[in-house]
């Protein structure tokens, strides 16, 4: 088969020949029909991941954890876990048997393997207790993350929405998806700071976090309280880490601040998966929940690897 092979940490797959998978006891070969290239399987592909060791351990290896494909009936499927050193982006790969959720009929497959990615916006309601009304800000809201948790909190019923973003351009399109209020992140400390406090009305509900670093350092920063009093509760999500791995926390941005931090697995478990899933397909067949893709065949892999154009689409692999 052809597949995308990658043969050394930090190198590019190559569109090359690949051993076709052969099921073992309690495995599946997939067909696989659409893959969405996320940042995190870059990261693990150059070992910059957490989980880089897991999945580079052996090499060659086709890179992609996820993605969606055909079991042997035709039954159409997202499917995760492929057995290393077979991987999503290929023309087929093997996953434990039941790795595999069923993908809502007539969904196109390039759009249901970005809907996992909606999922994240979900996490106001699984890990942050979000109810309608309340004032959520996305920070790093004009990836295709963050674009797509701007316009799940709209639709869940937020009461103000915050964006954050580095450029002007994408952050015009990010209010055009939902966004009352856009803040560009790219000036100093201080006219940041000051962006975050004005923005922030009664205070920010729920934080989605997609970038940490140096901008979030600042938002914390800026959520310390001036003078003696009650806190309000801000529930700072960490989803993602555009823009930095690490921030220095100071005590007193927790102390009396009301800011809780914690990941976007708080609250996830097969139920509210499955439920959040439901809900973004319910909206992506609507047309209520939008994206772009970029559709390339495994052909062009080690071009589109390098791809730095995307601008809020999502590179989708179709072998
Ligand atoms: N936990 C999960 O399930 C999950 C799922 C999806 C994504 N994520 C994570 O969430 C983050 C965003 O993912 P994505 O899919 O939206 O990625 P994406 O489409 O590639 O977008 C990346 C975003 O980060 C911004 N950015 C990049 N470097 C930056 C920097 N140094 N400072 C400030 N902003 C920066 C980009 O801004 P420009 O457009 O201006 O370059 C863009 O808005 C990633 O860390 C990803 O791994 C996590």
């Amino acid at each position: 088969m052809k597949a995308a092979v990658l043969h050394e940490i930090g190198g590019t797959p190559r569109y090359e020949d690949f051993p076709d998978p052969v099921a073992g006891d309690d495995e599946v070969v997939i067909d696989v029909k659409a893959v969405a290239v996320e940042n995190v399987d870059k990261r693990i592909a150059d070992g910059t991941h957490y989980a880089s060791g897991q999945y580079t351990a052996q090499l060659p290896a086709v890179p992609g954890f996820d993605g969606v494909g055909a079991l042997p009936d035709g039954t159409l499927v997202g499917f995760g876990n492929p057995r290393r050193p077979y991987g999503a982006l290929a023309e087929k790969t093997v996953v434990p048997e039941g790795a595999y959720v069923p993908v809502a009929e007539g969904l196109d497959p390039a759009i249901a393997t970005v809907l996992g990615t909606a999922i994240t916006g979900m996490a106001v309601r699984t890990a942050a207790g979000f109810v309608p009304g309340q004032t959520v800000l996305v920070q790093g809201a004009t990836g295709v993350a963050g674009r797509l948790a701007v316009q799940v909190v709209r639709l869940l019923g937020a009461g103000r929405i915050v964006a954050t973003g580095r450029d002007d351009g994408q952050l015009r399109e990010v209010r055009a998806l939902g966004a009352d209020e856009v803040i560009n992140t790219a000036v100093p400390d201080e006219a940041l700071t000051r962006a975050y406090l004005d923005a922030k009305g009664d205070g920010y509900d729920v934080v989605l976090d997609y970038l940490w670093g140096r901008p979030t350092e600042v938002l914390l920063r800026s959520l310390v309280p001036k003078s003696f009093a009650f806190p309000t509760p801000t529930r700072l999500i960490q989803i993602g880490e555009s823009a930095g791995a690490a921030i220095a926390l100071t005590a007193d941005s927790l102390r009396t601040s009301g800011v809780e931090i914690c990941g976007a697995a708080k609250g996830l478990s097969p139920q509210t998966m499955q439920e959040a899933y439901g809900q973004v397909v319910t909206w992506a067949r609507s047309g209520e929940l939008t994206f772009d893709v970029v559709r390339v065949p495994l052909s062009d892999i080690e071009t589109a690897w390098q791809r730095t154009d995307l601008r809020g689409s999502r590179l989708v692999v179709v072998p």
